[in-house]
């Protein structure tokens, strides 16, 4: 295949599995408030922001009417648990898998970036080691709009300085799978998101992404 000029990873379940913190502490949260949560449901909220996720957590239930304040000390709740078991984290929570395909990826002078919905990317970058490898980071930090919608794909292109048509998105959740195709890119799907079934490419182990990359 042609050569892309740019890789987007998502964070979150794709270079780390942070994902399962995740879940952990929405669950805490759901438990504490008597609220249906398991797996599948989990499923619904990859990719998709702090305040959303709680949304889709609280929407069937009386707690789904709460005042704006309350919804937001509860993502706080959950931040803070999910927090403190990021504290946990470090290099060795980064497989040597995903470690030696970026390095390879390196060598061969593909641009990357981070494109995640998380305000804590910096943290978990900076826990695993990988602060200042990629060459831009978009994150939620930086976007107003969570995936689907496209607008973190498209900051992260900005900061490469390559157009959307020449970066290819990895991505284990179908919100951001949608995402990749919205901001007019091709997108690999990992994980949950294989599922889902709309990515261009399906992989299971992601040394696989060589064979697409180079
Ligand atoms: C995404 C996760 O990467 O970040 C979502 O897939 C999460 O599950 C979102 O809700 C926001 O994360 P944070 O760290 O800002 O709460
Ligand atoms: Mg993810």
């Amino acid at each position: 295949m042609e050569i892309q000029k740019a890789v987007i990873f998502d964070l979150d379940g794709v270079i780390v599995h942070t994902d399962i913190y995740h879940y952990r502490a929405w669950k805490e949260l759901a438990d504490r408030l008597g609220v249906p949560f398991d797996e599948t449901a989990n499923n619904r909220l990859r990719g998709v922001s702090r305040m959303e996720s709680l949304e889709i957590i609280l929407e069937n239930g009386e707690f789904s009417r709460l005042p704006a304040t309350e919804k937001a000390a509860l993502a706080d709740r959950k931040n803070e648990t999910y927090k403190a078991l990021l504290q946990a984290m470090s290099p060795a929570d980064l497989s040597p898998e995903v470690r030696g395909t970026l390095e390879t990826l390196r060598k061969q002078g593909v641009r990357m970036a981070i494109g995640s919905s998380s305000r804590n990317a910096g943290l978990i970058l900076e826990k695993i080691g990988l602060e200042g490898f990629f060459d831009a980071v978009s994150d939620g930090n930086n976007i107003t709009n969570s995936k689907p919608d496209p607008e973190v794909f498209l900051k992260a292109a900005g900061f490469l300085c390559v157009r959307p048509q020449d970066c290819i998105v990895v991505e284990d959740a179908d919100a951001g799978i949608e995402a990749a195709h919205r901001a007019g890119m091709k997108a690999v799907a990992m994980g949950d998101a294989v599922r889902a079934g709309r990515g261009d490419w399906n992989i299971a182990f992601f040394p696989e992404l060589l064979s697409i990359f180079l």
